[in-house]
C-alpha cells in the first residue's frame, strides 16, 4: 500500500495574538456594537485615539456595522472609554473583567502535571516545556512520530515538525486515516512571539514575530500577513508599527520562509494544509486576499460545512463558515491562500474557541474539549481528501 499523501497543519498562533503595551490592574476587555454608520466612524476615532488594543476586528478599518468589537482597555482608561462610549450612545458591555487572573491562570502550572498524564493537556506550557515535550514524544514513541527541523527563528531558536506515521491505533477511522496519510503538526510556529508572551504579563497578548528590520522603532511582522499571496495588499500594512505589518517583502520572517520552503519541497504530496489560529470559532477556507470566490468554492464550503457539523456532534459548539475575506475580512499574504495557490486544494483556517468571552485569554479547562471539537474537524476533512484522490 502506498502511502504518500499527506495532510499539514499547524498551530499558527493559539493564544498570541494581540500586543500589550503596560501593566495592568484591573484592565479589562470590552464589547461594543455600533448601529449605524456614525458610530462606527465614532467607535474609529475612539479607538483610535485611546490607548485600547482591538481584539476584533484586527484593526479598526474592518469595524463594521451590527458587528461586536472587542477591544482591551487599560486600568487608566476605562472610565473615560466607557463614558465617551455612553455619551455616543454606542451599545456596549464588559466581557472580561479579571483579566490578571486569566494570564495567571494560564502561566501558572506549567510543569505542575507530568507529561504523560491526562491533565498536562489541561494546562498551557512554556516553549521550553514544548520543547521537552517534544524530545520525549518522539523518544516514547519513536516508532510513530519524528521530528523534523526545518530552520531556525529570526532568534535562533529551533523550529521543528512533528510527522506522525502509521499504527494500530484505538480509534477505528483515525487507524484508517493514518493508513494512507502521514500527519505533520508544527506545534508552535511563531516560537520566539510564543516565548515573549511568557516573559512578562504584560506581554501575554503578542501577535507578531520579534523580528526588527531597518531601524525601525517597532517589532514584529504579522507572519500570516508574510506570504506570497498578494503580499501587502489591502488588509495588511506597509508600517513596522502596525500589529498586521506584512513585513519588508514576502518570506522576510525566517518561520515563514522555512514553513514555506517545507510546504513547497512536498507541495505533490501535501494533500491539504489547515492552519489553527484564535480566537471566533470559524472555518475559513481561501481566498482571504480577495473579495473573489475561488474555483473550488463549492466543494471547499460543503466540505467546511462538513467540519462545522463534526464539530457540533463533538461539543455541541457552533462554528460558522465560510471564505475568508467574505467571513471576516480582506487578509492577504496568510498561509492558507498561498498553499491554496500552490496548488493544494484543501486549504482552511479554522480559529478556534472562543466567541468573546475569554477571547485570547481562554481558560486552561477548554484546551481538551477545544482540541477535541478541531480533531474532529481535521477527521472530517482528511476523510473527504481520501474520498477524493
Ligand atoms: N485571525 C486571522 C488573522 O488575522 C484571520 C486570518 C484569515 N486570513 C487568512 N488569510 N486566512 O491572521
Ligand atoms: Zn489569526
Amino acid at each position: 500500500k502506498m502511502r504518500f499523501y499527506l495532510l499539514f497543519f499547524t498551530l499558527f498562533n493559539w493564544i498570541p495574538e494581540k500586543r500589550v503595551f503596560f501593566s495592568f490592574a484591573q484592565d479589562e476587555v470590552l464589547c461594543a456594537r455600533p448601529q449605524t454608520d456614525e458610530q462606527v466612524e465614532a467607535l474609529q476615532d475612539l479607538l483610535n485615539t485611546t490607548e485600547v488594543i482591538l481584539w476584533q476586528p484586527v484593526v479598526v478599518e474592518n469595524i463594521k456595522k451590527d458587528r461586536d468589537v472587542h477591544f482591551y482597555v487599560r486600568e487608566s482608561s476605562i472610565n473615560s472609554t466607557k463614558a465617551q462610549l455612553r455619551q455616543l450612545t454606542i451599545q456596549h458591555k464588559v466581557l472580561v473583567e479579571d483579566v490578571r487572573g486569566l494570564i495567571e491562570d494560564q502561566t501558572t502550572n506549567d510543569t505542575f502535571s507530568p507529561r504523560s498524564s491526562s491533565s498536562y493537556y489541561e494546562h498551557y506550557h512554556s516553549m521550553k516545556e514544548i520543547y521537552h515535550w517534544m524530545e520525549e514524544a518522539v523518544k516514547v514513541h519513536s516508532d510513530l512520530l519524528q521530528k523534523i527541523y526545518i530552520g531556525s527563528s529570526y532568534e535562533k531558536r529551533p523550529l521543528y515538525i512533528l510527522k506522525a506515521i502509521h499504527v494500530r491505533e484505538r480509534d477505528r477511522t483515525m487507524t484508517r486515516l493514518l493508513e494512507h496519510f502521514d500527519f505533520y503538526v508544527m506545534p508552535v510556529v511563531n516560537v520566539d512571539g510564543y516565548v515573549y508572551t511568557w516573559s512578562h504579563p504584560s506581554n501575554r497578548l503578542w501577535r507578531k514575530s520579534r523580528s526588527s528590520h531597518g531601524n525601525s522603532k517597532c517589532i514584529g511582522t504579522d507572519m500570516n500577513r508574510n506570504f506570497d499571496a498578494r503580499w501587502c495588499g489591502e488588509g495588511a500594512s506597509p508600517y513596522e508599527c502596525h500589529q498586521i505589518y506584512c513585513g519588508p517583502y514576502p518570506e522576510s520572517e525566517p518561520e515563514v520562509k522555512a514553513v514555506a520552503r517545507f510546504i513547497r519541497d512536498h507541495k505533490d504530496i501535501i494533500k491539504a494544509y489547515i492552519t489553527m489560529h484564535s480566537y471566533s470559532q470559524l472555518v475559513l477556507f481561501p481566498y482571504s486576499y480577495t473579495m473573489d470566490k475561488s474555483k473550488d468554492h463549492d466543494e471547499l464550503e460543503s466540505l467546511a460545512k462538513k467540519a462545522a457539523t463534526a464539530i457540533k456532534r463533538t461539543t455541541m459548539k457552533t462554528y460558522k463558515l465560510g471564505a475568508g475575506a467574505q467571513t471576516i475580512y480582506l487578509a492577504p499574504g496568510g498561509s492558507d491562500d498561498w498553499a491554496y495557490d500552490l496548488g493544494i486544494k484543501y486549504s482552511f483556517t479554522i480559529e478556534l474557541r472562543d466567541t468573546g468571552t475569554y477571547g485570547f485569554l481562554l481558560p486552561p479547562h477548554e484546551i481538551k474539549p477545544t482540541c477535541l471539537e478541531a480533531l474532529s474537524a481535521v477527521k472530517e476533512i482528511a476523510q473527504h481528501v481520501l474520498e477524493n484522490l
